[in-house]
């Protein structure tokens, strides 16, 4: 009979609570896929309280370090959040005293992920984080893994549920995007702060980790070109899906000549795009392999069950004897990156402009585009609620949307200044990039 993994889980939230039970009713088939058994031999929490989980025959250790120093846990699962003390210290305990790692925590990996990389691959132990990413989708596994021997060009996803229910609600029902926020913190998919999820910041500590993953990138969460959702306006879903896109905010890790792009923003999407029949809290990732057609996973991307799934396939990892390089390749392998130039970013873009509706204010827009050498693929120009055509011109403004052929950021700005400065337009003009298949 080969020993027990024996698992210490520190935080009985939503997720520890189900990992737990998810050890318990797998305990069989965790067993049999492994070769060992799998048991939980001591937790910790903030509080002793009640939990709807049988913890009957588990320790309780004092705090999270006790626990990782326990000489009777042989994994420390963390599942504490926050990207510093003590889930920091506790998973560097266990590293150095060359146990094994399984954490959800995608902060203090994007903030130490490096460091403590390092600890395992000198003491011996695995860090695995499935969780961290999409939740259930195992796109760490994909990256690392399945994926070993194919050259990756790029690789983006929807890695936000929040910001993908609210982008669907806006378009769907046209609803405005404050009224979709509450609505999403009322169902609990935000996070406690929401401004982490609405301005970018979860889908770029996500997209770090995917980054290093695919480019052997050192996960730098700085060197990412971070914009969030809450310029968007229903009146651009709207436009966008005349235009026969979608928007969503996109987390985007790409290879270019120049180097690795990274970036999240709010991107337009075509419409029969995999990506773009993602909706709702559901999360995606496409990985654009050299040699094959791009693969798309999809999936929940939070929420308890969906996360302890993957924690539990980290877990039997760990059961089975394997310990992988955390970020795919040794910490030293790893590439320092820059923070994306955007002004170089090459692409196509949305415009909508506020124009005055006057005799020759598209010739005036048209002029200063092609100054930029921007060409236009469409333009079109609304006419302002209730009026007729042909019977608006009181001098506008009139909403004007133009989808660009690929371009340079710079220039679109350059155009665009020149625009405001010849004050056929009011407004800040709206600008979303689009990402081709
Ligand atoms: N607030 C996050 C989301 C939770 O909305 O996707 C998962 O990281």
């Amino acid at each position: 009979m080969v020993a027990p993994l024996r698992v210490g889980i520190a935080g009985l939230g939503t997720v520890g609570a189900e990992v737990v039970r998810l050890i318990e009713r797998q305990g069989r088939v965790l067993a049999e896929r492994t070769g060992r058994p799998v048991k939980v031999v001591a937790v910790t929490a903030r509080s002793k309280k009640k939990r709807a989980v049988d913890l009957s025959g588990i320790k309780w250790a004092k705090d999270p370090l006790a626990l990782a120093a326990d000489p009777e846990v042989d994994c420390l699962v963390e599942l504490m959040g926050g990207a510093g003390d003590p889930a920091l210290s506790a998973i560097d305990t266990a590293l150095k005293a060359g146990k094994s790692v399984v954490t959800a925590n995608k902060a203090l990996i994007a903030k130490h992920g490096l460091k403590l990389a390092k600890a395992a691959e000198k003491h011996g132990g695995a860090l695995n984080f499935e969780a961290a990413v999409g939740a259930a989708i195992p796109v760490i596994k994909t990256l690392r893994e399945g994926l070993a021997g194919t050259g990756i060009n790029r690789v983006y996803g929807i890695l936000n549920g929040t910001c993908n229910y609210i982008l669907t609600r806006m378009e769907q029902e046209g609803l405005s995007f404050d009224e979709c926020l509450k609505d999403a913190q009322r169902l609990g998919y935000a996070e406690a702060d929401p401004s982490f999820d609405i301005h970018g910041h979860d889908t770029a500590q996500k997209l770090a980790i995917l980054a290093s993953l695919a480019f052997g990138t050192q996960v730098a969460e700085k060197s990412i070109y971070v914009e969030g959702i809450s310029s968007i306006a229903p009146e651009d879903l709207r436009a966008a899906a005349e235009l026969g896109y979608r928007v969503k905010l996109l987390g985007v890790a790409v290879r270019t000549a120049k180097g690795i792009e990274q970036r999240v923003h709010p991107t337009m999407v075509p419409k029969s795009s995999s990506i773009a029949q993602v909706m709702d809290v559901t999360n995606a990732v496409t990985i654009d392999g050299e040699g094959i057609p791009p693969i798309t996973l999809v999936g929940p991307g939070a929420g308890g069950a969906a996360t302890a799934s993957a924690v539990v396939a980290d877990i039997a990892d760990v059961a089975r004897g394997i310990r992988s390089a955390p970020f795919g390749r040794p910490v030293d392998k790893l590439q320092a990156t820059e923070k994306a130039p955007m002004e170089r970013h090459e692409g196509g873009y949305y415009i909508r402009l506020m124009a005055r509706d006057h005799a020759g204010t598209a010739a005036t827009i048209a002029t200063r585009l092609a100054e930029q050498k921007i060409s236009i693929e469409s333009i079109v120009q609304r006419h302002p609620n209730g009026s007729e055509p042909g019977k608006s011109a009181k001098g506008g403004p009139v909403p004007v949307i133009l989808i660009t052929y690929a371009t340079h950021e710079d220039a679109v700005h350059r155009a665009l200044q020149a625009v405001q400065r010849d004050k056929v337009i009011s407004g800040k003009p709206q600008v979303i990039r689009i990402e081709k298949n």
